[in-house]
């Protein structure tokens, strides 16, 4: 199994290319599922769950052919064709080691009139329940029965009628599979209390480039009139402004000058914001060749009071990283975890480098300390491993990261970008 090594002490400078959203791409791609035409997907980010994602539309009958572009390029396009859907089952095998295979289920019952998706069952950070997803389903005309471990979908008379569902709290993944089962909708759906996350605004976009009619882009109210069929379209995967938030951290925690290109700082408001708060000089650059961030330390960081949100609230896969960075704040943050029961798993790792932190509940209290000590530590989910990268960039001799799967699952290339602006980092495989 891999690990990563880092050396830490590095003041990192110069310019980081940002890949495409990894939540994005999730969504994205079985929105292919909803026609026969083909779909064609660029700035696809290189990632272990696109991987999986695409062996599951496979699995469905689709095919994916990627275009051929250079290995060191970041990102590839990739064609979706779902001429045909040979099967109409997610199964559990690949549903249980992506849970974001939950999001076939909206697009085959509207392409195919029925459905069958092993339930995801718990993950690291929470129990995720799909029951939003189902209730939306439901009121725009699904059946839905329970058997076996899976979801039993059926659309009466082979297509959804469409209909009118208000989400009692903010789900991104409901919000998806219901606006992406209502496009070919018999009549007009109308979503309120809707996620408004920047990657559903990326899906609407892609839709409405395939022929779909939705209203309220960007907003918590969607309508969505039904089309009877969508066309072929190519489209540009949004940058993942969870990595640029990431690398910015990187910046700030190593006292460094990082330009983050091919992101749109308007992606990350509350994540510069916050930034910006603790001390750190945040400039949105236009350069010519896509734009990005540019993020300079600038002095001690100074301690935040945060509480995670739906967007445009600071967002939850933004917590760890930013807890990473505030150990080493003059004086204590509070964090609040308000959308998972369960995401503070970084905590004991941080405090095995010299951490100090408490959490109570939803919160957690962190006091700066002087400095960071490396060590051998274990990632746990995805963002967690991403705050341990970052400590171990700050601290004091060596870090070792194991389980450095989670990583790949969102993270391109995660090494070469950051020797590429000074780390001292090699991943190491233990066979
Ligand atoms: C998406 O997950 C992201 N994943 C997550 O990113 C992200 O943390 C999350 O949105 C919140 O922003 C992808 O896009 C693939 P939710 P999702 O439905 O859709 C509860 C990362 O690190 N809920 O908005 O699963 C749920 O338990 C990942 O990249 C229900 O109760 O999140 C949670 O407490 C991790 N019933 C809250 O709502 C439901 O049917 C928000 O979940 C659905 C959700």
């Amino acid at each position: 199994m891999d690990r990563i090594l880092i050396r830490g002490g590095n003041r990192l400078a110069g310019r980081l290319p940002i890949s495409g959203a990894k939540n994005a791409a999730l969504t994205l791609m079985p929105a292919a599922l909803l026609t026969d035409q083909p779909l064609t997907l660029r700035n696809l980010p290189r990632l272990a769950d696109v991987d999986g994602f695409g062996h599951l539309l496979n699995q469905l009958g689709a095919s994916t052919a990627v275009e051929g572009t250079s290995p060191a390029a970041f990102g590839r396009t990739v064609t979706i064709r779902a001429g045909d859907l040979t099967s109409t089952e997610a199964p559990y095998d690949i549903v249980r080691k992506m849970r974001a295979s939950i999001l076939v289920l909206g697009p085959v019952l509207a392409r195919a009139g029925s459905a069958r998706v092993s339930l995801p069952g718990g993950c690291a950070i929470g129990n995720r329940p799909i029951d939003l997803h189902l209730k939306a389903l439901e009121a725009i005309g699904a059946e839905l029965e329970m058997a076996a471990g899976y979801v039993e979908a059926r659309a009466p008379s082979g297509r959804l009628s469409g209909g009118k569902y208000r989400f009692p709290v903010v789900s991104v993944g409901a919000t998806e599979n219901v606006v992406m089962a209502a496009a070919t909708a018999r009549g007009t759906s109308c979503i309120e209390n809707a996620a408004r996350e920047p990657e559903i605004v990326d899906l609407c976009r892609c839709l409405v480039a395939m022929g779909a009619r939705i209203e309220g882009i960007g907003t918590d109210r969607l309508e969505i009139e039904g089309v009877d069929a969508l066309r072929a379209a190519t489209y540009s995967v949004m940058p993942d402004r969870i990595e640029a938030g990431s690398y910015a951290c990187a910046a700030a925690i190593t006292g460094g000058d990082l330009t983050l290109t091919g992101v749109d700082a308007e992606d990350m408001g509350a994540t510069l914001a916050a930034l910006t708060e603790a001390g750190v000089v945040v400039e949105p650059v236009a350069d010519g060749q896509g734009g990005g961030v540019r993020v300079t330390a600038a002095g001690p960081l100074r301690p935040l009071t945060l509480s995670t949100a739906p967007y445009p609230g600071f967002a939850t896969d933004m917590q760890a990283q930013f807890m990473a960075m505030l150990t080493l704040a003059d004086g204590a943050s509070v964090l609040t975890e308000t959308i998972f029961e369960n995401r503070y798993m970084h905590v004991p790792e941080l405090a095995r480098m010299g951490a100090d932190i408490t959490v109570s509940g939803r919160t957690a209290v962190v006091r700066g300390v002087a400095g960071l000590t490396g060590a051998p530590v274990m990632a746990t989910d995805l963002r967690a491993s991403m705050s341990l990268i970052l400590a171990g960039l700050a601290a004091e001799g060596e870090t070792s990261v194991a389980r450095v799967y989670h990583l790949d699952r969102g993270y391109e290339r995660l090494e070469e970008k950051l020797s590429a602006v000074g780390a001292d980092i090699e991943r190491v495989s233990d066979g």
